[in-house]
Order: structure tokens, then C-alpha cells, then sequence
């Protein structure tokens, strides 16, 4: 390897008091053709009195790469102030070469030229000179100066060092990163000192978030020879930075640097021992601005201080320290600033998020705030309903409470902070407890989900096919998820607790409903089981409920707790063709059902209105209807039989699917009830004949309400229509037969043309309504099977007359 030039002045004999003072008087002249070779960091430039140099350092987050700079070369610090290559850090065997063209470069180790200074070709050095102020200057032949470090500062600014307009300080990255991070501080052409937030890559501005406000007058920052620094003004007046007195600059040294977390800080730093007794050996901060950068830092876009997802905070030192929310981890282990991530699988978000809305809760954050990440804000609104909309939607990353306030937000959470400021309460959404299986399946769930049962059988295969160790783990892990899910049954019911039964359904007080409903002064429908009644948790159409209050409830007690075991086991279900249960009442002698509210209004408005819908939209609907029952009759642990399927109990919603409401409240109700004449559990006219029979109650009861409902959307026409000139069409059920007997379908379609083009189709559903009329229950079609028929897999037998098998009964 070469020679390289040693200019250590480090050990010259200097006397000690010259030390003691900043002597720019001193020149050390580097001549052309001076070479500093990348090997280690002993080869520099070094200022007469030894206070600062300049050659290579390791970079401190990657000891092979080296960063042309000047440092404080007396403390052990060795505190950098400027540097030539920082978004280009360079390798071993690099080199800075005071060319004899008369232009400082640095070369890489390949040879190619990555820095220049001069920039203009015919700008000619003489000779470089490492000034006792910090300052690095290439002088002409007649010692004046061509280029200097103090003009192009990166984030540090030293005493006897002015900046001009405009010019600008910028941030390193992070502690251990020197390359240009997201705060600059600017002297700007029209005089304003100003804080930026920049993006890391890539030329914009943000606004700024601090400023001297003097914009037309300020002319000038000066870091003066006693270490205050000021901005001077055009009419002579200047606006200080330091404020007050300051320790001399012949015991300690000065520098003012923006830091990494976008703070312009005046540092000092002890000189020698003894003139500084109660002084630290490292940099005293003396003064900062802004006073609250987590406050400051607060912009609409960008990620404010900390990164995004983090959140900003000072600590006792008022260092700005910045963190992550429980769930997320540091995006960089080795930058806590570079913001975080989520450490989990976000909620899914099929059907909107509720399907996983149990696997998740609202941890309270205190003191923080993302102020900026809104993209939804209900009012009036209370804390309870606040979790859920949360809780429900896949998009919601935080939830905030203030008042009768709810904001959501979403992520990348912007912004930040944690303030004693702050009084809102934050609700970050995180997953559940401790699980990291995510196979397992959910606690609680009493309706199969096919998702499950592919992961127990996942489970079980590798159990058995796993190594000992594997296996243990896994019978751990299982054992966890058992323990917890039975913890999760014991909380199951505690009031206004948004973490009961899984998330799916909520308490509600009777005061709430009262209020969300009017007063319940609005009733849309009265049904076999109660009333029900329209309400709005909030303003906006889009949470409008629909409110059931249940008649004949029974006194308190034991009927409480077997009221909220079904409630449970209702919202345990979720199928698309189901109205979604989204909450509860249960006190005293009040039993309520919230539910949402369906736009579309009822299958009965929409079939007997003035506006139809066409008939493959009514085969789909019938269809729709059929497999929710399959799913409350077949794929619920314990069986959910409805007793009321009608058309007032089927709702639609906007894209007119199907969703069966009210179901799981027959059992509600008390055992002896449900048998007795007053108390059969239907509406008139879809009521099974068994109801009056001592027959046993079984989900063929569905099947045959199912039939009545399937001829009245065929027709478009009620079962019972009185008052009908044609005496043997007033009871829809014996007409159809009639119709199917004598082959004449196409009068059960008179006026619709799409109908009659489909007359097959329409004698199949004709057939399906028959045999699930039935008079012996056992006579009738599962759903299933039902559903298979419409949907043409197997084909339809001819049905008997309904009454054919009648004397079974007698
Ligand atoms: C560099 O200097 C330090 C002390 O200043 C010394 O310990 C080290 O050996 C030197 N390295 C080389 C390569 O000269
Ligand atoms: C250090 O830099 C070198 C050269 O760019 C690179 O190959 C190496 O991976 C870096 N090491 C670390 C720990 O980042
Ligand atoms: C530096 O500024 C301060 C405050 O404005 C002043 O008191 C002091 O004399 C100045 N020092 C020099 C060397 O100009
Ligand atoms: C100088 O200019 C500043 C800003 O415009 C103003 O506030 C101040 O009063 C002026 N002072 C004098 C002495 O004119
Ligand atoms: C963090 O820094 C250490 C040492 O400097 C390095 O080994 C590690 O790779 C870094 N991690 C990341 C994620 O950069
Ligand atoms: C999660 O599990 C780990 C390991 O079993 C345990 O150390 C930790 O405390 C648990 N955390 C919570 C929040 O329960």
C-alpha cells in the first residue's frame, strides 16, 4: 500500500494554555499532492491545536464502511461535526486526496470519484488548511479562501460558524446513521428560520413545525466566538437562540446540532476538569428548540417524529424516546425511530371484519394519541358501541373515546404521541390474549366452520406424525388455548364488558335502547315473538338497528341466565343469509334483541308492494332463504329451530340477499308455553299442523313454514288472500295443489312473463312447496334436501296430496 500521509499534529509539543482558546490565527498548510488513505482513523488532518480533525471514521452501525469527516479530536467522543460522504458511506482503502489540480477529492477503493471540492473546474486550491475553529478551508495561492466545510454544514453548527440565506441544516438518520434523515432546519431566502420535516427519499416539504416568524426581516444566524447564537435581522436587531448566559467557550466546547429526532440542541462539553468541577465529561445539552417535538411534529401527511405506527414521548432528560404500541415491534431493532410494525395477522376482513372481530380486543392506551389517522367519527355515540364499530370493522386500528365521540383510525398510524395532555381515550386493536397458534380453533364457537376442522385435523396429523419435542409443544400449546377459552366462558357475561362473548354481541343497558330507539316510537313490525322497533346508535343511516323487545318474558333468575345462553348461542352463528345479532338488553323483565337494520325492509314488503322483484331474483331469494336454514338446522352444535319462518322474519338487504331474522327465540321462551294453544310460537298462517297436535316440536316445523312462504314467492301473493272472487284461490297452499294436480301452473304465474318462460323451474319450486307441506312431519324434506331440489341437484318425486297422510294424526 502507499504512503500515506501522516499530519497527525496530535502529539506536537503545544503549550497547554493555547489549547485552552480557539487560535484561527494558526494555519497548518496542507500541500497538493496530500493523500489520506480509509485504513483506520489515525491518518488525519488535525487542527494546531489538536481540537479538531478531519480524515475517515468508521461508520459506527458498519465498522467496514468510512465517512470523510471533521470531529471534536480531543474527547474521547470524538463527536463528528461535518461530513463529506454521508448518503455515500466508502470502503476500506478509500481515499481523500488534495489533487494537484488544485481540487480536494475522494475516491473510492475501485478509484472513481465520489466528492469534489471545488466544484468548478477552474477554481483552483493551493493548499487545505484544518482551521482550531472546526472549519475546513481550501485556500488560492494568495491564502484567500475558495471553499470552506462552514459554508456546507450537514447537521452540525460550530462557534464563528454563519449561515447565510439560504442555507440548511439536516438531520442524520438515526443515532448510529449519519445519512440525511427527515428534519432540516433552514435559513430560508426570505429570512425565516425554520423546522422541516422532509421525506427520507425523494424531493418535498412537508410544513414546518417551528419558525422564528421573520420571514422579510431575518438576515443572517450567527453562532458567535462566546458560543451565542442568534439570528440578525436587516435592521440591526437580531432574535436570540440561547437564551440568557452561557458557559464560555475557553472552558468548554460548543456545537449546536439538529438531531436525529428533528431538535436543534446547543450541546457544551468540558475542555479540561479542573475549570469545570459539577460538569459532566460528556455533552450538556443547554438549551433546544422546539420545547415539545412530539407535539411540534404534526402534519396531516408523514409520519410525524417517531415513524410511523410509534409514538413519541420525552423522557425525564427531555430526550425524545419513541415506541412502540403493545402487538408492534421496531421496524430496525437498531433505529427505534424508523417506526414500527405490526407484529400479527391483521383481522381479516370478510364480511367487514366481523367474522374475526372475536379474536381481537381494544387495549386502553393511556396518554397517547395518534391525532391524525381519522377516517370515520360517530356522534352521538357511546364508549361501548365506540369498541364495537371498532371491533366489527377490519379497518380499524385504533379506536378513540372523548364525550359522546368515537373517531376510528386506520394504519400506518401517524403522529404519535404520548401526552399528559392527552384525555381522550385510545383504544389500539390488538389480537387476543396470548395465542400465537393460529390454527386453533376460536374458544367459542358452538357452529362449525369448515376453517376449523381442517386445522384440528391439522393438529391432530402433525401430533401424531411430529417429533417428541414437536409434539409436546403442540400439546402446550393446545392445553393454552383450552385454559384460556375456558377463562374466556367464565367472563363470558359481565355487563358492559366489550371483550363478552367473544366480541360478536354487546350489553346493552334498557336506558341505551330506550334512547337509541325514541323512546321506541317507531315499530317496524310486530312479530310472534314481540315487537320490533327502528333505532340509531348514531346519527348516520348506516347504524340504524332494529330493535326487539320480547313479550311474555318470565321473572328473573334462572330464565336470565338461559336467556343469555341463547343470546350466546344466536350469536355464535354467522352465514350470510342471517341477520346479524349485534347486541343485547337483559334486565329484570326487559329482553331485547339489537339487530342491524336492513335497508331493503322485509321479504314481505318487497313480494305483496307495488314493486316486484323479477322472478330470478325471487328464485335466488328462496334459494338464499333455504340455506340459512340448512345452517341454523345442520351446522350449529345444537340445533336452532326458527317457529316463526314467515315473510315479515325475512329481511333483505341492499344487493337483496335473504337474512333470516328472529331466529333461536323459541327457546326463549318457557318450555310449558311453547306447547300450549295460546302459546304456539308462529304466525297465522305458516304454523304447522303439528302445533296443534301433541306432536313433538322438531325443525320440521321450519320446513313446513318454509313451503308456505316458497308458494307466496312463487305467486308474489299472500297465503291467505280474503275477499277474492275466485273462492278457490283464497288459500294459496290448496289453490297450488289444485294448480299442480291439474297441470295449470302457469295460472299461479298469470301476470309475470319471466315466470311463465320458466314454467319447468316454476313447477319444480311448485313440487319442492308441496312435499314441505306436508301434513306428517316426517313426510317432509330436510332442508338439505331441499335445498338440493331447488338447486336441481336430485331430482323432485312426484308429492302427495298434503292431507294424504293425515290419519297418522288421528
Ligand atoms: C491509532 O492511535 C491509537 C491511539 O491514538 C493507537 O492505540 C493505535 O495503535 C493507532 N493505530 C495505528 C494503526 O497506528
Ligand atoms: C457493511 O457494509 C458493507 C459494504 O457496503 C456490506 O457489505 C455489509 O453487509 C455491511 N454490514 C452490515 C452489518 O451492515
Ligand atoms: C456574542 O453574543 C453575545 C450576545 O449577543 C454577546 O454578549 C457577546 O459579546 C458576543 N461575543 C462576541 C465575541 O461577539
Ligand atoms: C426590526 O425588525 C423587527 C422585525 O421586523 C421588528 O420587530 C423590530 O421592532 C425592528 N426593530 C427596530 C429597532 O427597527
Ligand atoms: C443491528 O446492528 C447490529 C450491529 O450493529 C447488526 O449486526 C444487525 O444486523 C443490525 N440489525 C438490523 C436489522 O439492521
Ligand atoms: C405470553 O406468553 C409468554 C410465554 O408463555 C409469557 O412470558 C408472557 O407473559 C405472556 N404474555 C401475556 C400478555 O400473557
Amino acid at each position: 500500500m502507499a504512503h500515506s500521509a501522516l499530519y497527525d499534529l496530535h502529539f506536537l509539543l503545544i503549550p497547554l494554555f493555547l489549547l485552552a482558546t480557539i487560535a484561527p490565527s494558526i494555519h497548518q498548510s496542507i500541500p497538493l499532492g496530500t493523500t489520506i488513505f480509509a485504513v483506520d482513523e489515525n491518518s488525519s488532518w488535525v487542527s494546531p491545536s489538536g481540537e479538531f480533525a478531519f480524515g475517515f471514521r468508521h461508520l459506527p452501525n458498519n465498522d467496514s464502511l468510512f465517512l470523510l469527516a471533521i470531529w471534536f479530536h480531543k474527547i474521547p467522543e470524538r463527536t463528528v461535526v461535518w461530513s463529506a460522504n454521508r448518503d455515500s458511506p466508502v470502503q476500506r482503502e478509500s481515499r481523500v486526496e488534495l489533487v494537484n489540480n488544485g481540487h480536494l477529492v475522494l475516491y473510492n477503493r475501485e478509484g472513481r470519484e465520489i466528492w469534489k471540492k471545488p466544484k468548478a473546474i477552474n477554481a483552483r486550491a493551493a493548499s487545505a488548511s484544518m482551521l482550531d475553529t472546526g472549519n475546513l478551508v481550501l485556500l488560492s495561492m494568495d491564502s484567500s479562501t475558495i471553499w470552506e466545510s462552514f459554508n456546507e454544514p450537514t447537521d452540525t453548527i460550530l462557534p464563528s460558524q454563519t449561515l447565510t440565506k439560504p442555507s440548511k441544516l439536516s438531520s442524520r438518520r438515526s443515532e448510529k446513521d449519519y445519512s440525511k434523515g427527515q428534519f432540516e432546519l433552514r435559513l430560508q431566502e426570505d429570512g425565516d428560520l425554520m423546522l422541516y420535516t422532509v421525506p427520507l427519499e425523494g424531493e418535498f416539504t412537508y410544513s414546518n413545525y417551528w419558525s422564528t416568524n421573520t420571514a422579510g426581516s431575518g438576515s443572517q444566524v450567527i453562532f458567535n466566538e462566546s458560543g451565542y447564537i442568534y439570528l440578525t435581522q436587516i435592521n440591526g436587531t437580531s432574535v436570540s437562540l440561547t437564551p440568557g448566559n452561557i458557559v464560555s467557550t475557553q472552558e468548554f466546547y460548543h456545537r449546536a446540532t439538529l438531531d436525529f429526532d428533528g431538535v436543534i440542541r446547543q450541546y457544551v462539553y468540558p475542555r479540561t476538569l479542573d475549570s469545570t468541577v459539577g460538569w459532566a465529561q460528556s455533552w450538556s445539552n443547554v438549551w433546544y428548540q422546539p420545547p415539545n417535538v412530539c407535539l411540534a411534529v404534526f402534519f396531516a401527511i408523514g409520519s410525524g417524529t417517531c415513524g410511523f405506527n410509534s409514538y413519541c414521548a420525552l423522557d425525564e432528560n427531555q430526550r425524545t424516546t419513541c415506541h412502540c404500541p403493545p402487538g408492534y415491534s421496531y421496524l430496525d431493532p437498531n433505529n427505534t425511530f424508523g417506526g414500527c410494525k405490526q407484529d400479527f395477522v391483521p383481522q381479516s376482513c370478510e364480511s367487514g371484519g366481523s367474522i374475526e372481530a372475536s379474536q381481537f380486543e381494544l387495549k386502553e392506551m393511556r396518554n397517547v394519541d395518534w391525532p391524525l389517522n381519522d377516517y370515520e367519527r360517530y356522534f352521538p355515540i357511546n364508549e361501548n358501541l365506540c369498541r364495537q364499530e371498532c371491533l366489527l370493522d377490519c379497518f380499524c386500528a385504533v379506536a378513540v373515546f372523548k364525550d359522546d365521540t368515537c373517531w376510528k383510525k386506520k394504519v400506518p398510524l401517524g403522529n404519535g404521541k404520548m401526552d399528559y395532555g392527552v384525555s381522550r381515550k385510545t383504544l389500539l386493536k390488538t389480537p387476543r390474549g396470548n395465542l400465537t397458534l393460529q390454527t386453533a380453533p376460536p374458544p367459542t364457537s358452538s357452529c362449525r366452520e369448515k376453517k376449523d376442522r381442517t386445522a384440528l385435523i391439522l393438529i391432530g396429523s402433525v401430533l401424531f406424525g411430529g417429533s417428541g419435542l414437536l409434539n409436546l409443544l403442540l400439546l402446550l400449546a393446545i392445553s393454552m388455548v383450552l385454559l384460556y377459552s375456558r377463562h374466556q366462558r367464565k367472563v363470558r357475561f359481565q355487563r358492559h364488558d366489550a371483550s363478552m362473548l367473544g366480541i360478536r354481541i354487546l350489553s346493552f343497558t334498557f336506558k341505551e335502547l330506550e334512547q337509541a330507539t325514541n323512546g321506541f316510537k317507531e315499530e317496524l313490525d310486530r312479530g310472534a315473538f314481540g315487537a320490533i322497533y327502528k333505532g340509531a346508535l348514531v346519527l348516520e343511516s348506516r347504524h340504524l338497528i332494529a330493535v326487539k323487545m320480547l313479550d311474555n318474558v318470565v321473572a328473573e333468575g334462572e330464565s336470565n341466565k338461559e336467556f343469555e345462553t341463547e343470546v350466546a348461542a344466536i350469536g355464535q352463528t354467522h352465514h350470510k343469509n342471517l341477520a346479524r345479532l349485534l347486541g343485547f338488553c337483559n334486565e329484570g323483565l326487559h329482553q331485547l334483541l339489537v339487530y342491524e337494520f336492513m335497508s331493503s325492509g322485509s321479504l314481505a314488503s318487497f313480494l305483496f308492494g307495488s314493486i316486484r322483484p323479477n322472478w330470478n331474483q325471487r328464485t335466488q331469494i328462496a334459494l338464499g332463504i333455504a340455506r340459512g336454514l340448512v345452517y341454523l338446522h345442520e351446522e350449529c352444535s345444537s340445533q336452532i329451530i326458527h317457529c316463526d319462518i314467515n315473510p315479515q322474519n325475512i329481511l333483505l338487504d341492499e344487493s337483496l340477499t335473504p337474512r333470516i331474522s328472529g331466529f333461536g327465540l323459541a327457546k326463549l321462551m318457557k318450555a310449558d308455553q311453547t306447547r300450549s294453544i295460546t302459546g304456539i310460537r308462529g304466525t297465522r298462517g305458516y304454523v304447522s299442523p303439528e302445533w296443534f297436535m301433541d306432536m313433538p316440536i322438531t325443525a320440521k316445523v321450519d320446513v313446513y313454514s318454509f313451503g308456505v312462504l316458497l308458494l307466496e314467492i312463487i305467486c308474489c301473493r299472500r297465503n291467505l288472500e280474503m275477499g277474492l272472487e275466485n273462492e278457490e284461490r283464497v288459500i294459496l297452499t290448496e289453490w297450488a295443489y289444485d294448480c299442480y294436480a291439474e297441470t295449470r301452473l302457469d295460472l299461479l304465474v298469470e301476470n309475470d312473463e319471466d315466470a311463465k318462460d320458466d314454467l319447468k323451474r316454476v313447477e319444480r319450486m311448485v313440487m319442492v312447496a308441496i312435499w314441505c307441506l306436508q301434513e306428517n312431519p316426517t313426510m317432509r324434506p330436510s332442508m338439505m334436501k331441499v335445498t338440493e331440489m331447488l338447486e336441481g341437484v336430485v331430482e323432485v318425486s312426484k308429492p302427495l296430496h298434503p292431507y294424504s297422510t293425515s290419519s297418522v294424526f288421528s
